[in-house]
């Protein structure tokens, strides 16, 4: 595990932490990052410098497979137009990919690979801490536009079952190598959710719905701070009417739960689990 000097975080004893600078000079990186087969970064993704570093340092470490801080949305032209964070992702991931085909260039199968692990937004911890909009405990929820727009989702375990399957593979393995993976629990839409969090209530208690359109939703999000202006712009790629910006990952066939051999995960389920238990 590789944290910062000032960091606060905590890491269970069993783990072998190594500090670096606040910084992450490349130098500094590239020392931890040699003897490392694979790197997996889940830094903020607010800076693509800092994820150009990484990249930098890994080459230059000869890291073989880099798993880049992506876990999130499609970062599509449209997406990213609407999101910045997402057009500084696709920044990072274009500069990877140019850095790895380097190595490539040295002969099949050498220098650095990666796989960019993409699972919509976070369904588990998104419904529990309301940042999907759900109200869990005053049983509240807005609902844009028609809320039939549908949308890929995943729960944090699933992510981390995807990266286990990415590292289990063989380096060569055409169908993971330098690849955009989609990978995801479901495809939902709003409605659907809501009726869900309807029918599992064991007080059988109805929601309290407001409707607000995604136009509406965006002019204000104009006048919010950075971090709600984030979350209406995210939400808005998955909520939205109109034009497919790529939220739903099995419109267009791409899903890759079946090439890394994820479970079928029931929507059901895991929603009486989050209210319920
Ligand atoms: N799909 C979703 O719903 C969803 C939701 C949230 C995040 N994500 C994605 O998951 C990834 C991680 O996001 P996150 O919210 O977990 O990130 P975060 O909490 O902001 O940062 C992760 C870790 O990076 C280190 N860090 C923080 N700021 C840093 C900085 N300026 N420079 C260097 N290191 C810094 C910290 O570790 P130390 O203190 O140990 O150094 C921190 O714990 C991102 O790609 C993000 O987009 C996805």
């Amino acid at each position: 595990m590789l944290t910062r000097e000032t960091s606060k975080s905590k890491f269970p004893s069993s783990v072998r932490v190594l500090k670096i600078a606040d910084a992450y000079p490349v130098d500094e990186l590239t020392q931890v990052f040699t003897g490392q087969d694979a790197v997996i970064s889940a830094l903020p993704a607010s800076s693509a410098s800092l994820s150009k570093r990484i990249v930098d340092a890994a080459v230059a470490a000869g890291v073989k497979r880099l798993i880049p801080s992506e876990f999130g949305n499609n970062t599509s032209e449209a997406a990213a137009a609407q999101v910045p964070l997402y057009a500084r992702k696709a920044e990072a991931a274009r500069y990877l990919d140019e850095r790895a085909r380097e190595g490539g260039e040295r002969g099949e199968g050498k220098g650095l690979s990666w796989t960019a692990i993409h699972c919509g937004q976070f369904f588990d911890w998104g419904l529990e801490s309301g940042w999907l909009n759900y109200d869990l405990s005053r049983r509240e929820v807005t609902i844009y536009d028609s809320g039939d727009r549908r949308w890929s989702t995943s729960n944090i375990g699933t992510v981390g079952t995807a990266v286990v399957k990415v590292l289990s593979r063989p380096l060569d393995d055409a169908a993971i190598r330098n690849k955009h993976l989609l990978v995801s629990s479901f495809t939902v839409s709003q409605n659907e959710v809501l009726q869900l969090l309807e029918e599992v209530d064991r007080e059988g208690k109805k929601w309290d719905v407001k409707r607000l359109s995604s136009e509406a939703a965006l002019e204000d999000a104009k006048k919010a701070d950075e971090s709600e202006a984030l979350k209406v712009r995210v939400l808005m790629l998955l909520y939205a009417d109109g034009e497919d910006k790529g939220a739903n990952f099995e419109s267009d066939d791409r899903l890759a739960n079946e090439v890394l051999g994820l479970e079928k995960e029931d929507l059901r389920s895991v929603i009486d689990k989050l209210v319920n238990y």
